[in-house]
């Protein structure tokens, strides 16, 4: 089945913890006053217009501060109260620290909060205000030089009020859903000049970066990630004198480069990930000298990375990961002591690691993954021994690697050697040996011959990948025991192993979320992992016998995939079971017979149903009207019986209906021409007994033209993942499920591994459609393949069929067809295929562009035709010499057709980037480095 993995990275963006200010404790002399009265009764109130609420906040070391706030005992003096400041002198309340309070409520201006004019400081972070809008008599605190309002669940526009606090020297407003539009960004910091610290991460500002945010020369730290920010990034940010932190991340929209630094600097730490920023790292970046944090990952930079580098010695983190930089590593990273954490992903880097990276000692993190490095794993890796994190996937090392240098790794727990060309040896002694507990082991296609011995006493492994190995045979027993309770996904897939031995029919792994087993050769019968399991992918083994009930316990199964097998007799009726969770059902190319659950509940979120190549008999359920969610059904190569399921047209989302090779019979009728079927692209019909005239109104409606490019760009498949936690980041392992089908295409069947999300096909051949081809087919603008044949179809060919000029293959052949053939047909440009033998065709064959390309088998069984590529010259038509080529051509157009798999690349040139392939996709070693950001909350 065409799932595959993915690595993705993904950054938890713990760079938002957000600087908590404690406000020192002043030591109180003898002459300390006591609290004003009427202001605390103020903070009283303000206490009681909430409730305490553990999970109003977040951080694990929150508490009710408030709790404190009480006038029994001998405690009336507010000043002493739990994050309460007073001014030595005059004894109002100058500052409120309830950051992590557990408060919960609405605020609004009647609060009374607002009445503590004499406030200078105010923290409310981490608390839950109930999406309340900022109340704005906030602007009565205009003594305010500190406010803190993050992550307390504030929502909508900043009140035009915020901007007159102009004491303001922190303000931090991030990770609320707050926008920022009327004021705008410009406008609240025009005000706000004496701003030192600005935080508004994560709320919607949609706008361009300010260029008099260059003005604050007193700012040192601004924080603006993941607040769409759009346009060029003001260079002259960069030369703030005091700037320390700079966090623009994750505004795609922003386009930027780095400057040429030629001044002095306090830069320390400076993340631009996954923004559009590009160009080249310029070498004066070796100025920079105070920089301990450098974040671009996943922008658009290039080019190689300057050896300067290497003169910003208190570096500790780097990530340059899902760029496209090439080259070395400079070997003056030697001096980047401090180092602790190099990512390095996803980028183009060559050649081998160099032997100063051992030097490193301080590295605990290292993730060259997804690059061109080759070569020998370089045994300096094995000086760096604290490394916690090792990830060389997906690069061209070769040689054998030998599992023992790891050990001596002592703190390595995550390891990836998947997808290299590496061999990877376990000395006999290693099983015995007490060694670290792995958490994470990726060893695809690491040349395997067996389950390697260590795996057996290793109790704590969440993540292991053994796919794409030579490991023969059968499972060993103690496989099913190791890390019973730990494992979250096993990836065993593309072996050859034959059986799975002894094991328990329910497998023990406990906590499993992702098992694949697909592509090997086991038979048996299908084993049934644990309730918890979200994704079981069994397909292309020797599985028989029936599937057991159980499967059904698997109650959060998202992704079944038993396809290609020989399980025999009825599904389990309880496949509704699955209620809200299933997404794909896939039990493609197996015996399974009987009908189909009759049971299919509302509240369903299937997407993907694929009964095909079984032996399924009777009535399609009504029910399946209920899987609103449904995209595709492919119910093809069985033995329905039933009529047409017009039923399913009021299916929102389906785009893909095959019923190819059943028993379905009679007339379709659509009776509401305006709203059935709206998204329908992928028609097949063919090889069943349908009658009537063509419906050709299935795709009329159909929303398929879509013109974006991302649309183009994608496959109608489902995507999931698993993510790991690590350090900041969330290492994620994303699964893939494509949909994959079978077309027939000029009598060959075509299979398609992925279905590009525009690809639209009508195929009603071989079936009993009479009358003439409508003309509103040529409505159909976006077909790409349409397929007529072997019907009763009288009359002549439509000129509209001259509009649809994406077709790529057009088939008309045995059908009952007069006249000429029109020559609007020269204007399909991509037409790669034609058939209109076996008609009663007259005249000239159109001539000229991809007419000149077809065969004369195109349109044999027409005597009446004439002209090139025929034989038969027309009777006034001055003939041309015939092609010396001819047989040539014809053999090899011939040829793929022996394997019964056809490889068609159709539409070059069109203006995609990809075209829409028709046939057999093969997917090259071309892993894709992709990306997303990830809010914490
Ligand atoms: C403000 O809040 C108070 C107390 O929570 C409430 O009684 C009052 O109705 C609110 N006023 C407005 C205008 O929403
Ligand atoms: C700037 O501050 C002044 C004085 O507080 C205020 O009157 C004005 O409205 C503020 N401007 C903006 C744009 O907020
Ligand atoms: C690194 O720093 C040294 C000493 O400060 C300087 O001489 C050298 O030019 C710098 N190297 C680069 C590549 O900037
Ligand atoms: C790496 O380890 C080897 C052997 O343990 C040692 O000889 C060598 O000096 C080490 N290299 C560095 C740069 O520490
Ligand atoms: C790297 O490590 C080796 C071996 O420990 C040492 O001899 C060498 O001086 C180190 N190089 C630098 C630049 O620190
Ligand atoms: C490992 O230990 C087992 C049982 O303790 C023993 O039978 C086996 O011979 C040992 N293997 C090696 C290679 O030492």
């Amino acid at each position: 089945m065409a799932s595959s993995l993915y690595h993705l990275k993904f950054v938890n963006l713990l760079s938002f913890l957000s600087t908590f200010h404690l406000i020192a404790t002043l030591s109180f002399s003898s002459v300390q006053p006591l609290c004003r009265g009427d202001e605390r009764s103020y903070l009283l109130q303000f206490k009681d217009s909430f409730v305490i609420n553990k999970s109003a906040s977040s951080e694990p070391w929150a508490y009710p501060k408030v709790a404190s706030w009480t006038l029994e005992g001998n405690n009336n003096d507010c000043c002493s109260w739990d994050g309460v400041e007073c001014d030595e002198f005059t004894g109002h309340v100058i500052g409120l620290d309830l950051n992590s309070s557990c408060l919960y409520g609405s605020i609004n201006s009647t609060n009374s909060l607002f009445h503590l004019v004499h406030l200078q400081m105010l923290n409310l972070a981490d608390n839950h205000f109930n999406y309340s809008q900022i109340p704005s008599a906030i602007s009565n605190l205009s003594k305010l030089t500190y406010l803190d309002l993050s992550f307390s669940a504030f929502s909508s526009q900043i009140p035009l009020e915020v901007s007159q606090l102009s004491q303001l020297s922190s303000l931090n407003l991030g990770r609320n859903s707050l926008e920022l539009k009327k004021p705008s960004l410009r406008s609240l910091v025009e005000n706000l000049t004496c701003l030192e610290k600005l935080d508004l991460s994560e709320m919607e500002i949609i706008s361009m970066v300010p260029n008099i945010l260059a003005n604050l020369s007193s700012l040192t730290s601004l924080r603006l990630g993941n607040c769409r920010l759009l346009g060029e990034f003001p260079v002259g940010i960069f030369k703030l004198p005091n700037l320390r932190v700079l966090e623009v991340w994750g505004n795609e929209g922003l386009i930027g480069h780095l400057p040429d630094f030629q001044w002095s600097s306090n830069l320390e730490r400076m993340d631009l990930s996954n923004t559009s920023f590009s160009g080249m790292l310029p070498s004066s970046i070796g100025n920079l000298g105070s920089l301990t944090t450098i974040f671009i990952w996943g922008c658009n930079f290039s080019g190689f990375i300057p050896s300067s580098l290497g003169n910003l010695t208190r570096l500790n983190s780097l990530d340059l990961s899902l760029n496209t930089f090439e080259g070395h590593i400079p070997s003056s990273f030697v001096n980047l002591g401090q180092l602790s954490f190099l990512y390095l992903t996803g980028n183009e880097f060559t050649g081998p690691i160099p032997f100063e990276l051992a030097n490193l000692t301080k590295l605990i993190a290292l993730n060259l993954g997804g690059n061109n490095f080759a070569d020998q794993i370089p045994s300096s890796i094995f000086n760096l021994t604290n490394l916690e994190f090792l990830d060389l996937s997906y690069n061209y090392f070769s040689g054998t690697v030998e599992f023992d240098k790891f050990v001596k790794l002592k703190k390595l727990t995550m390891l990836y050697l998947s997808y290299n060309q590496v061999s990877f040896l376990e000395s006999e002694t290693c099983a015995n040996r007490t060694l670290q507990k792995f958490v994470n082991l990726g060893l695809a296609q690491c040349n395997l011959s067996k389950f390697p011995n260590f795996l057996a006493k290793q109790d704590e492994l969440e993540l292991l990948e053994l796919q794409d190995n030579n490991i023969h045979g059968q499972v060993p027993e103690w496989v099913w025991n190791m890390s019973k309770e730990s494992l979250k996904a096993i990836r065993l897939s593309h072996n050859f192993l034959t059986s799975l031995g002894q094991h328990p029919i329910l497998l023990p792994w406990t906590d499993l979320a992702i098992l694949d087993i697909s592509s090997n050769n086991i038979q048996g019968s299908l084993p049934i992992p644990s309730s918890s399991t979200l994704q079981y992918h069994a397909s292309n083994n020797s599985f028989i016998g029936k599937i057991s009930e159980l499967i059904c316990n698997l109650s959060s199964l998202q992704v079944l995939d038993l396809s290609e097998n020989n399980l025999s007799g009825p599904l389990p009726q309880c496949l509704h079971r699955f209620g809200d969770s299933l997404v794909v059902l896939d039990i493609r190319r197996n015996k399974l017979e009987g009908s189909i659950p009759q049971t299919w509940a509302n509240g369903s979120k299937l997407m993907i149903i694929d009964f095909s190549q079984n032996k399924f008999q009777g009535w399609l359920p009504r029910s399946l009207a209920k899987c609103k969610t449904l995209k595709a059904l492919d119910l093809s190569n069985n033995q329905f019986n039933d009529t047409f399921p017009s039923w399913l047209g009021s299916l929102p989302d389906l785009k893909i209906l095959i019923l190819r090779s059943n028993k379905f019979y009679g007339p379709i009728k659509i009776h509401n021409v305006n709203y059935e079927f709206p998204n329908l692209q992928i028609v097949d019909l063919s090889y069943n007994s349908f009658t009537g005239m063509l419906p050709v109104e299935l795709l009329l409606n159909s929303n398929a033209s879509r013109s974006d490019l991302a649309y183009h760009l994608s496959y109608i498949q489902v995507n999931s993942s698993l993510v790991v936690e690590y350090n900041y980041q969330n290492y994620e392992f994303q699964f893939k499920y494509s949909f994959s089908m079978m077309m027939t295409n000029k009598g060959v069947n075509t299979i398609y591994e992925k279905v590009q999300e525009i690809f639209t096909a009508l195929d009603f051949s071989s079936n009993r459609f009479a009358g003439a081809i409508p003309e509103s087919i040529g409505n159909i603008k976006v077909l790409h393949l349409l397929n007529l044949s072997n019907n009763i179809l009288t009359d002549h060919i439509p000129l509209t069929l001259g509009n649809l000029v994406k077709l790529e293959s057009l088939d008309l052949s045995q059908n009952k067809l007069v006249g000429e053939i029109p020559q609007q047909l020269t204007q399909l440009t991509f037409l790669e295929s034609f058939n209109v033998s076996h008609n009663d065709l007259v005249g000239l064959v159109p001539q000229g562009k991809q007419f000149n390309t077809f065969q004369n088998s195109s349109f044999e069984g027409n005597s009446k035709l004439c002209g090139n590529p025929l034989s038969k010259k027309c009777k006034y038509y001055e003939s041309l010499p015939p092609l010396s080529s001819t047989s040539e051509k014809s053999q090899a157009s011939r040829s793929p057709l022996q394997f019964g798999w056809r490889i068609v690349m159709i539409g070059y040139g069109c203006g995609l980037l990809v075209g829409v392939t028709i046939g057999h996709v093969v997917i090259a070693r071309n892993h894709v480095w992709l990306m997303k950001t990830f809010g914490v909350r």
